[in-house]
């Protein structure tokens, strides 16, 4: 099954989602590294691999939005008060603007530092600002801000999920499973 319906995700959605989520864990396993290890070429690249997951995230992102606009969603389960919908809707509006976010802000400290990079070794990253490196400084920290954000979404994200399982016992999170048609 390849389209969303009412009451399940087709397989691109789930797909989309497991993939990304791999990669966003990952990635924020490679950022934490990369930013603690001591100067040598290890941090070099430990960064480059942080750099170039980062933009293959915002590549896939922008694939994932289309195929989301082309799609309807699955409905949230019938009965679910109207606190949880909100909040379930407001937490995935913010994880998609955190999936954009993130690697922009990052791309604006590549850009701003000056530091020539090639994503995966084969496409030249264009800056997209100047360089300024009181600009850089400035946006790594708000890099550092949207991943503890980030953070604190996904624990409650992955927190809501195990609810609707294991206490109010629906079907939201088996039907986002790999092998679930529903
Ligand atoms: C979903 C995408 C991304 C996530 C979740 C993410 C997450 C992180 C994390 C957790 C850190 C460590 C923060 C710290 O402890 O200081 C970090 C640092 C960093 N990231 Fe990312 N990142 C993403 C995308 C990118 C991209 C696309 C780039 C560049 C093209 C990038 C460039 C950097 C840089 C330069 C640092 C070091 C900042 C500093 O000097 O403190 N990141 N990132
Ligand atoms: C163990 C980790 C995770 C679990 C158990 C999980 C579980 C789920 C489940 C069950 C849904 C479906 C909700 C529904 O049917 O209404 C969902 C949707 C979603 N998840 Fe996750 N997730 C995880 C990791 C992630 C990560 C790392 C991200 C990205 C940062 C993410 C972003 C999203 C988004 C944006 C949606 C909404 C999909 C849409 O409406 O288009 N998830 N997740």
């Amino acid at each position: 099954m390849l389209r969303n319906d009412t009451d399940s995700w087709g397989a691109p959605a789930k797909l989309f989602h497991w993939l990304m989520a791999a990669l966003i864990f990952a990635q924020i396993a490679l950022g934490l590294l990369a930013a603690s290890w001591r100067l040598s070429p290890t941090k070099i690249e430990l960064f480059f691999w942080h750099k170039s997951t980062g933009m293959l995230i915002l590549a896939l992102l922008a694939l994932r939005l289309l195929w989301r606009l082309a799609n309807r969603t699955p409905e949230l389960p019938v009965g679910m008060p109207a606190w949880e919908r909100a909040a379930a809707r407001a937490s995935h509006g913010l994880l998609y603007l955190l999936m954009i976010a993130q690697p922009v802000t990052g791309w604006i400290i590549n850009s701003a530092s000056n530091v020539p990079f090639r994503i995966f070794w084969l496409i030249p990253l264009p800056a997209i600002v100047t360089p300024d490196q009181a600009l850089a400084d400035l946006f790594a920290l708000i890099h550092r801000g949207l991943f503890a954000t980030l953070a604190f979404v996904l624990v409650a994200h992955i927190v809501a999920a195990l609810r609707h399982h294991f206490v109010k016992r629906n079907s939201v999170l088996i039907r986002m499973l790999p092998w679930r048609t529903r």
